[in-house]
């Protein structure tokens, strides 16, 4: 008998394939999310999930699945998972690191480009009707070249938006928990920085630090004070990071410039501070989302579940069990 497992959101039909020639694969590809008491339901007889970061596996949820071994998350972040509770329970965990670092380095190059050009507003102005010709004063953005970007987490997808800022010849600086080998600065021509020379320095702030009780609200109105009157906040990272009601006043006061957001504190739910200001660009969770990544991250997680239901070490194991 084939070990049995629930594919808790729609996937690719080559993921489905590839999961079917191992595994008793229960899905929902009609995407219809499930809520934590059908979750529990449907886990309650299966031996491992591939699941999405909107699905809460939390300690009630792995409790109450006897049979559970592994939880194979389709993203890098794994902050819905309670990491504990399946490692005391003997789970195997597992993220998709790697795949979706340039992808979303480049959703973050978006958001900073069109906030400092100001796109989304422009777009708007457009569509509205509101434009009736050229003026010298018309629109006027902040240039991306030759600023300075200060990077907040420097793990493998900062690293991907550093290397990329060389195009445009800007200073890179970059606070993490801890340096790089000189090696990877020369190579990446970035500076290590303390939090508050970055926030007071910085151009652009970009946040790429997973989410943890570590990082909650590490971008609060005391470090948004900090930064430049001109600077502009770019989260494409985790939501609950940045306090967003303190994002959204000091947006509202230009304490600072201007803010890129893919990530929200209670997405899918906006603060509806956010819509009425003008001076922020917003997106829905998309970093990630090519069709060659999601395939990849969907494939990636298949992997680690198909590698735990047969008994071997999963390449990408958050957890020792
Ligand atoms: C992740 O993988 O953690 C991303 O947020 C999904 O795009």
């Amino acid at each position: 008998m084939k070990p049995k497992i629930l594919v808790t959101r729609e996937i690719f039909d080559e993921v489905l394939d590839f999961l079917g020639q191992h595994l008793d694969v229960e899905s929902n590809q009609a995407d219809i999310a499930l809520t934590p008491e059908q979750l529990r339901e449907r886990l309650a007889d299966k031996d491992g999930v591939m699941c999405a970061l909107t699905d809460r596996i939390d300690a009630v949820l792995v409790n109450g699945c006897p049979r559970l071994k592994a939880v194979c998350n389709v993203a890098v972040g794994y902050n819905n998972v309670d990491v504990a509770a399946c490692t005391s329970r003997g789970i195997a965990v597992t993220n998709t690191p790697g795949v979706l670092d340039e992808t979303t380095a480049d959703l973050v190059w978006a958001l900073m480009l069109a906030t400092a050009r100001r796109l989304t507003e422009a777009e708007a102005y457009l569509r509205h009707g509101e434009w009736t010709g050229w003026y010298l004063k018309q629109l006027l953005g902040v240039d991306v070249h030759h600023a300075t970007l200060g990077i907040i987490g420097m793990g493998r997808i900062g690293q991907v938006i550093a290397r990329r800022a060389s195009g445009f010849e800007m200073e890179v600086i970059y606070h993490n928990r801890s340096p790089l080998p000189a090696q990877t600065e020369g190579r990446l021509r970035a500076r290590y920085a303390s939090m508050d020379e970055l926030l007071s320095r910085a151009d652009f702030v970009v946040l790429q630090v997973p989410y943890s009780p570590a990082t909650h609200h590490l971008i609060g109105a005391c470090e948004l004070a900090k930064m430049k009157p001109s600077a502009i906040l770019i989260n494409a990272a985790r939501g609950g990071i940045v306090d967003d009601a303190a994002l959204i006043d000091a947006l509202k006061r230009g304490t600072i410039a201007a803010a890129g957001l893919d990530v929200f504190e209670n997405e899918p739910k906006l603060d509806p501070g956010f819509l009425a200001l003008k001076n922020v660009v917003l997106a829905p969770h998309i970093g990630s989302s090519t069709r060659v990544t999601r395939l990849a991250m969907a494939m990636t997680a298949a992997r680690n579940l198909v590698a735990v239901m047969t008994g071997a070490v999963p390449p990408n194991l958050v957890n020792s069990k």
